[in-house]
């Protein structure tokens, strides 16, 4: 197949290959550190969670084979520590009162304009993306949490 084309698309090939393997050799860390303080969600509502947030906001990433290919593993290690930089569900006690009630607002926000989860990971992960009835039990939780009755985990 190589042989029939031009010589300049063989190179141009044979460049990208080049390219591609080498570019294996810059491997990222896949790092998933110990739980600190899980978020303390009802049941139903962190398995949904699990399912469309925790692989860049929790320590339980799941790594999947994707992300040990350059340059896709690149911005699969990115996506996931930017979102533990912003909101880690895994160290939820080191919030104060206060940032939890944000990180749990802005979390609604983005369930229901559709930003999280992030759409290149919707097209990895299809299933991932949330019900409107999921949304609303998400939204019903957290208010019960903030307003006190799930506040027995501060
Ligand atoms: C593919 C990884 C990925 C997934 C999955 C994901 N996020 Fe994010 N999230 C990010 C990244 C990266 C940022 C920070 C950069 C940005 O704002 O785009 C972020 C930012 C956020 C923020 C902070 C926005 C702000 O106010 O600054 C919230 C809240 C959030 N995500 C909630 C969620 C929720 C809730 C889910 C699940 C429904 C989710 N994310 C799924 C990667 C992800």
């Amino acid at each position: 197949m190589l042989l029939s084309l031009t010589p300049m698309r063989r190179t141009i090939i044979i460049l990208a290959l080049v390219v591609f393997a080498a570019a294996q050799f810059k491997t990222v860390e896949r790092i998933n550190p110990p739980i600190e303080s899980d978020l303390p969600a009802a049941p139903h509502v962190k398995s949904f969670l699990k399912r469309a947030c925790y692989d860049c906001h929790s320590y339980e990433t799941e790594w999947r084979w994707y992300s040990y290919v350059a340059p896709v593993s690149w911005v699969v290690a990115r996506h996931v520590y930017n979102g533990r930089d912003v909101l880690n569900f895994s160290k939820w006690d080191s919030y104060s009162r206060g940032a939890k009630g944000r990180h749990l607002s802005d979390s609604i926000l983005s369930m229901q304009d559709g930003t999280m989860p992030t759409w290149d990971y919707l097209i990895a992960h299809p299933s991932a993306k949330l019900s409107p009835e999921e949304v609303e039990s998400f939204k019903e939780w957290a208010n019960d949490y903030l307003n006190g009755s799930g506040n027995s985990a501060e």
